[in-house]
């Protein structure tokens, strides 16, 4: 017989069966025992808490021939159907593969036939916020007007990333973390059906690393009964949760503070490769970044961390490649993204992403430095060369202020009159234009041809010709100078 994970194994397949999450258990089952099932649910919460469990055991709990029913039979063939993912009724999508219009267009279409053998189609769209705008917009036309006898499972791990527009179309459910004491329980119940041998702390250390979420616990499980077989000992279970290797530390460590942004993925790989758990690994990076940070700022760290000589220098060493406001920030920024890790649908491209940005946080110039440049330039301007240059700066700042008041008034008056011809009437144009247009007329008159003319008109001038001849001569000016040209 295949082997089946923890997680597959112990999917539950009634309301029951499932942990925690009551209010949603109950509200579904006493709608369906009301005939009150809503056409569009959205189930959020984080990975690993029950969401597509849930929708499943609606699935059945519409379809089961007993039914519809709040405790399907699990035993007919259309429960069984669902339960081995192969009814043509019930259609489980994924939404980071299937994102775009014409997936849902064709979901649309399929949606218009009546169910094959059930009584309701149920569509399930997991991670619902990965589909494309055009997708939403499409699918908002079919919640609008669903198709009847259809019901449709929204499933997401990122609920602000779905526009408002479908959630408020949709009943909303909310599905929490799993207690730290539930997640304990389910194990040792795995353990007393798989015969698996564990301490109690080993159990917690289990918990503790799947932080609320009970696939997580499962996986965690299975890899240890890989790993150790029945019998797993507390400090197996370090070497796959905790103590993470103090190298692989050391390197990351390195990567950043020597801003070598291209180590991290290879040694990315090898924190996957080592079988660690991301989120556990990230635990160990921020413990590890605040060590650094104490060996820098306490003057006696050996009394408040309990290490070897070695690894204490070691510690020191490495504290050496940063300051201690450098070290302060780095552990800001792994405090503040460690929330964004546990969410992520993709842990491992969220911590490649994340340690590529600490590896260039050095480059980016720290807040101290810019209120210190703030500072300088302050006293600068306090300075008698700095009170200088400030008046001449208000004086400019004046005359510009007057001209476009006086800009103001102008368009005021006459508004139909276009900048530019408001421009053209402001004095300091006027003066300009008046300027150059005197250097043209002198650069004109140092031309010979118009020197000639000039010589011959003042000569005609002077000998008092009549003054006819004259007069037409002037009026032919522009003319014949065009011509001697
Ligand atoms: N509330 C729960 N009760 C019982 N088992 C659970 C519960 N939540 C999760 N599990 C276990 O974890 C497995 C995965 O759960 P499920 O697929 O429902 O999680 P999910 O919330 O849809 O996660 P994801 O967001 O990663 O898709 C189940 O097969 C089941 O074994
Ligand atoms: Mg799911
Ligand atoms: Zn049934």
């Amino acid at each position: 017989m295949t082997y089946l994970i923890f997680a597959r194994k112990y999917r539950p397949k009634t309301f029951e069966e499932m942990i925690g999450q009551k209010p949603v258990v109950q509200t579904l089952q006493n709608a369906i025992k009301n005939n009150r099932v809503a056409q569009a649910y959205i189930f959020s919460g984080m990975r690993g808490v029950g969401k597509t469990t849930a929708a499943r055991i609606l699935a059945k709990a519409l379809n089961c021939q007993l039914g519809p029913t709040p405790t399907p039979c699990n035993k007919c063939e259309l429960c069984k159907a669902i339960s081995e993912d192969r009814s043509v009724d019930v259609l489980e999508i994924d939404g980071a593969s299937n994102r775009g219009i014409d997936e849902v267009r064709s979901l649309r279409e399929g949606v218009k036939y009546k169910p094959i053998h059930s009584r309701s189609k149920v569509i399930i769209i997991d991670e619902v916020h990965m589909l494309t705008t055009p997708a939403f917009n499409a699918l908002l036309k079919t919640l609008e007007e669903p198709p009847p006898h259809t019901v449709f499972i929204f499933a997401t791990t990122e609920l602000h990333k779905v526009p408002a527009t479908i959630i408020s179309r949709c009943q909303h459910f909310e599905f929490k973390k799993i207690s730290q004491k539930e997640v304990i329980n389910h194990l040792v119940d795995i353990s007393q059906k798989e015969k698996i041998k564990i301490s109690s702390s080993g159990l917690s250390l289990i918990a503790d690393a799947a932080d609320g979420s009970l696939r997580d616990a499962q996986s965690l499980l299975d890899k240890a009964v890989a790993f150790s077989g029945e019998v797993i000992n507390d400090e197996d279970l370090k070497e796959i949760l905790g103590t993470i290797s103090k190298d692989l530390l050391f390197a990351f460590s390195k990567t950043i503070l020597e801003e070598k942004p291209d180590e991290v993925f290879p040694l990315v790989e090898k924190v996957i490769e080592s079988g660690y758990d991301l989120r556990f690994f990230y635990k160990e990076l921020v413990q590890h970044f605040r060590n650094l940070l104490l060996v820098r700022s306490v003057k006696n760290p050996q009394d408040l961390l309990s290490l070897n000589e070695e690894d204490m220098n070691d510690l020191k060493e490495e504290a050496k490649k940063a300051s201690e406001e450098e070290l302060l920030r780095y552990l800001v920024a792994l405090q503040q993204g460690e929330p964004g890790l546990k969410f992520s649908s993709h842990p491992r491209i969220y911590l490649e992403v994340f340690v590529v940005k600490l590896s260039h946080f050095k480059k980016i110039t720290p807040l101290k430095d810019v209120i210190q440049e703030l500072e300088d330039i302050k006293k600068e301007l306090k300075s008698p060369s700095g009170k200088e240059f400030n008046k001449i700066t208000f004086q400019k700042e004046k005359a510009l202020e007057e001209k476009v008041l006086e800009e103001k008034v102008l368009e005021e008056k006459a508004p139909e009159v276009s900048n530019q011809k408001i421009n053209e009437m402001t004095p300091n144009k006027f003066e300009e234009d008046k300027g150059k247009k005197e250097r043209e007329i002198e650069a004109a008159m140092k031309d010979p041809s118009v020197q000639s003319f000039m010589d011959k008109f003042k000569a005609q001038v002077l000998s008092i010709k009549p003054i006819k001849k004259a007069e037409d001569d002037k009026n032919k000016l522009p003319f014949d100078l065009g011509r001697k040209k």
